[in-house]
């Protein structure tokens, strides 16, 4: 239905997939999948429920193999037992009319050796990415990596169609491409993390390659218009050694002219934290979804701090065909009432973020209002 006052709240015909409103649950990693097996919990599906009238969810990024753990108490999608977690969560928002993809993920070098028996992770090149993984004792600095061997290469992006395969047997809709900075994705990407002399290395069209070879294989499991990935092209700080240079410009032309052939579900774009002035994308300041919008063929969520009136503007110029929120659906599982009725939203507790078990997850309440009040809307 057109909703010319808030077009977020208009329903969107993604594929063959009707979603009830334009608003997207952003990807947010809760660390509640405390057992060894790295299981989705009855709780984690309460609390997704909760969240079902968002338009879409996306799941927290979920390990695609053993080999691509890098933080504490994140589920996995590589083990049966996991799959049938899953099924928990995507029932429970199935059964309260939602939608929900799975965010595929798997962090390279960004992890520790506590992670895997004392053996150091692996990344394109054996370069510390300088920053920290968040392990069982808390958070530590990133080592030199090892050097992913062709044959580790192609063993993961098996990992990923695995984990895709996995994901459409735990009754997920679409899974997305989690390629945001501190992932292995961007690893390849960048200059500064990737040195290899490889078919994976030197040139544009060689770093970004695994992306593609990552989608290839999951085209093999679903439909394009149920995959989808999503970047931060020009994250400033706090993820190491990997900020904008001279290529990120180019680099991202190149994969969106490439992407736009595939009649993906969409591609989330995440937006600049900081002031770009004096980096080396600071064209793209004044100008950033759309930048992005006229070098995309497809269809294009952005994300980033967008509130209900800055998510309404931008979807209703026509820079955006979906909006993700994180953090306000934390606090807010009503999100999208919330909307509906202009009700103030809830601040969320930062220290349950990560941890914290029950507390600061499936307890936020939703917001007090009548019927009375919500009809007159
Ligand atoms: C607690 C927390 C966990 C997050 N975990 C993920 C994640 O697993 N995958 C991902 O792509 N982004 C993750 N993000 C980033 C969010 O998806 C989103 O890009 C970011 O919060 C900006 O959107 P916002 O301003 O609406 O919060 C996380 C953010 C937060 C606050």
């Amino acid at each position: 239905m057109k909703n010319t006052a808030q077009p977020l709240l208009e329903e969107y015909q993604l594929g063959d997939l009707t979603l009830k409103n334009r608003v997207v649950m952003a990807s947010l990693t809760r660390g509640r999948a405390t057992n060894a097996g790295l299981v989705p919990t009855p709780l984690m599906a309460e609390y997704y429920a909760q969240r079902a009238s968002a338009g879409l969810i996306l799941s927290e990024g979920t390990w695609v193999s053993a080999k691509s753990i890098g933080f504490i108490n994140v589920p996995g999608i590589y083990t049966q037992e996991q799959v049938e977690g899953w099924k928990l969560v995507t029932q429970a928002v199935h059964a309260n009319g939602g939608l929900i993809f799975s965010q595929l993920g798997h962090v390279g070098s960004v992890s520790h050796p506590d992670f895997f028996g004392g053996e150091l992770p692996a990344g394109p090149s054996a370069i510390n990415p300088q920053t920290r993984s968040f392990t069982p004792d808390g958070f530590k600095d990133s080592l030199t990596p090892r050097e992913f061997t062709v044959a580790e290469i192609k063993q993961t992006i098996q990992d990923y169609k695995q984990a895709a395969k996995n994901a459409k047997e735990a009754g997920f809709d679409g899974v997305e491409i989690h390629a945001q900075v501190g992932m292995l994705i961007p690893q390849f990407l960048s200059l500064a993390t990737n040195q290899r002399t490889d078919a994976y290395g030197g040139s544009i069209e060689n770093r970004a390659r695994i992306i593609f070879e990552i989608l290839d294989a999951i085209l093999e499991v679903w439909d394009s218009t149920r995959v989808a990935i999503k970047f931060t092209p020009v994250a400033l700080s706090h993820v190491g050694i990997i900020t904008p240079d001279e290529e990120t410009i180019p680099i991202f032309q190149y994969i969106l002219r490439k992407l736009s052939e595939y009649n993906l579900a969409y591609l989330q774009i995440v937006g600049p934290a900081e002031d770009l002035t004096g980096t080396p994308v600071a064209i793209l300041q004044d100008d950033y979804f759309s930048h992005f919008r006229r070098n995309y063929r497809g269809r294009l969520m952005v994300n980033l701090g967008f509130t209900q009136e800055s998510g309404n503007a931008i979807v209703r110029e026509g820079t955006a065909d979906l909006v993700s929120f994180g953090t306000p659906f934390i606090a807010n599982p009503d999100l999208v009432e919330r909307f509906q009725h202009n009700l103030p939203l809830a601040e969320g507790n930062q220290e349950t973020y990560y941890t914290g078990g029950e507390n600061g997850y499936a307890d936020y309440p939703r917001a007090l209002y009548n019927g009375a009040m919500a009809q007159s809307d």
